[in-house]
């Protein structure tokens, strides 16, 4: 199979020197990209920065904001490296500065405001501007009510399947080495992964996403 993977945060500029960003280390989306090279599929990887190697033989795009990574995933899809399974593991922020200065701001004021607007939505637009018929997967970063958000995701963003963590635990979720998900299928079907090793989890989760995918083909004949 040909699998995208998106990793990591995105930087949205405020000025030369400032921007604003998220917690995302990339560790989640660099193990399954690493799990699915050792699973014998061909992968993409769009990345954010970090400070992680890709896994040699990974086809890696590094961008910086939300917009670069829309861009990417928009041309990767329109290539030969279209992917037959897309899993958006990143960070992507939400919001960015509406303006960027183009010299560092100064403090002058005791308040400053920035004012902000909305991102794109690279997974929410892989149905409707990337024509993306494949298994689409969403990841849905929760604080409360993990499968309730991710099943309104599932649908909202038209996906196959969102992998829903909890990021208000500092054992789990950004930046730490382990993590424990709930998969959220259709119909309200959910199934839980205990916590492991992102490295470990990431085995199960591409085996798992495979299978499925596999499924849906099959469905679709
Ligand atoms: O990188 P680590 O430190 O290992 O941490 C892993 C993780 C916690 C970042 C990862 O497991 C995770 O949950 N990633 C998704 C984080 C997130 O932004 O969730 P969200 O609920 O805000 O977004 C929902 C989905 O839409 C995600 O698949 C996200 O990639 C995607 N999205 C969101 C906004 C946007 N503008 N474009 C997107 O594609």
């Amino acid at each position: 199979m040909k699998i995208l993977i998106t990793a990591g945060p995105t930087r949205e500029p405020i000025d030369p020197v400032r921007f604003l960003s998220n917690r995302s280390s990339g560790k989640m989306g660099y193990a399954l990209a690493e799990a699915a090279m050792d699973q014998g599929h061909t992968v993409t990887l769009i990345s954010g920065p970090v400070a992680l190697t890709a896994p040699v033989g990974v086809t890696l795009h590094r961008v910086e904001t939300a917009q670069q990574m829309w861009e990417t995933t928009r041309l990767v899809c329109a290539s030969d490296a279209a992917p037959n399974i897309a899993i958006f593991a990143a960070a992507v922020a939400d919001y960015r500065p509406v303006a960027i200065a183009s010299e560092k701001i100064k403090k002058h004021a005791d308040n400053l405001t920035v004012e902000l607007e909305r991102t794109p939505d690279v997974l929410g637009s892989m149905r409707s501007d990337f024509s993306f018929g494949g298994f689409l997967v969403g990841f849905a970063a929760e604080t409360n009510d993990l499968v309730g958000h991710a099943m309104d995701k599932l649908a909202r963003k038209n996906c196959d399947l969102v992998i829903a963590n909890d990021v208000s635990r500092t054992d789990t979720g950004f930046d730490s080495d382990e993590n424990e998900v709930i998969l959220c299928l259709p119909a309200g079907r959910t199934e839980t992964i205990p916590k492991k090793s992102k490295r470990a989890l990431s085995d199960t989760l591409i085996q798992r996403i495979v299978e499925l995918a596999k499924q849906k083909l099959l469905a679709e004949k």
